[in-house]
């Protein structure tokens, strides 16, 4: 029997042994590691969360969203907005406006938030599996994230967070053209 019974011996009583402290150590080395990697890659990190993000009524940024849009010019495709700003709004259960067409290799302020309940922001290109960013969609919070897309093609807005019983047709578009970098 290779671990002998209480009774007969005190587990408790006996020191660590050499290996058992290897390995934890290596496991504290990796969580500590791990740890600072989150403000580390924050500074260097090419892909980060957005840092700025303001307190807005869910009504007040619909509106705003729908005003937006007025300005907006309707090409084939979509609504392709006027400056380097754009504004959509997620709600049970699409995207406003639910089709946009932007530019390739130009850097885009993409404006988020929500009219209802929380939703998630992930993009997709099509014909690929990967998604390329997930944000969180909360009512209140206008996030603000700067986005440029290198390649020119179909992208689809998927809601990744469970929104309700439409969630899984919740899906928006945003066509990039131009040419590839
Ligand atoms: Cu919106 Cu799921």
């Amino acid at each position: 029997m290779p671990i002998a019974p209480p009774p007969q011996r005190n587990w408790w009583d006996l020191p660590i042994g050499i290996h058992e402290k290897v390995w934890l150590s290596l496991v504290v080395l990796v969580g500590l590691s791990l740890f600072i990697m989150m403000p580390v890659w924050h500074v260097v990190g090419r892909q980060n969360s957005p840092t700025t993000t303001y307190r807005v009524s869910p009504d007040s940024y619909y509106e705003k969203v729908n005003a937006w849009t007025q300005t907006a010019a309707r090409v084939e495709g979509g609504i392709k907005p006027p400056g380097r700003d754009v504004y959509l709004a997620a709600l049970r259960f699409a995207w406003v406006p639910n089709s946009i067409v932007l530019e390739a290799s130009v850097p885009y302020r993409i404006h988020l938030s929500s009219k209802d309940v929380n939703h998630g922001f992930s993009i997709h290109r099509d014909g690929e599996p990967a998604q390329k960013a997930n944000f969180q969609v909360v009512p209140g919070y206008e996030y603000v994230l700067p986005m440029e897309f290198d390649d020119p093609g179909v992208y689809y807005i998927v809601c990744q967070e469970y929104c309700g019983i439409g969630h899984q047709a919740m899906l928006g578009k945003i066509v990039v053209e131009g040419a590839t970098r």
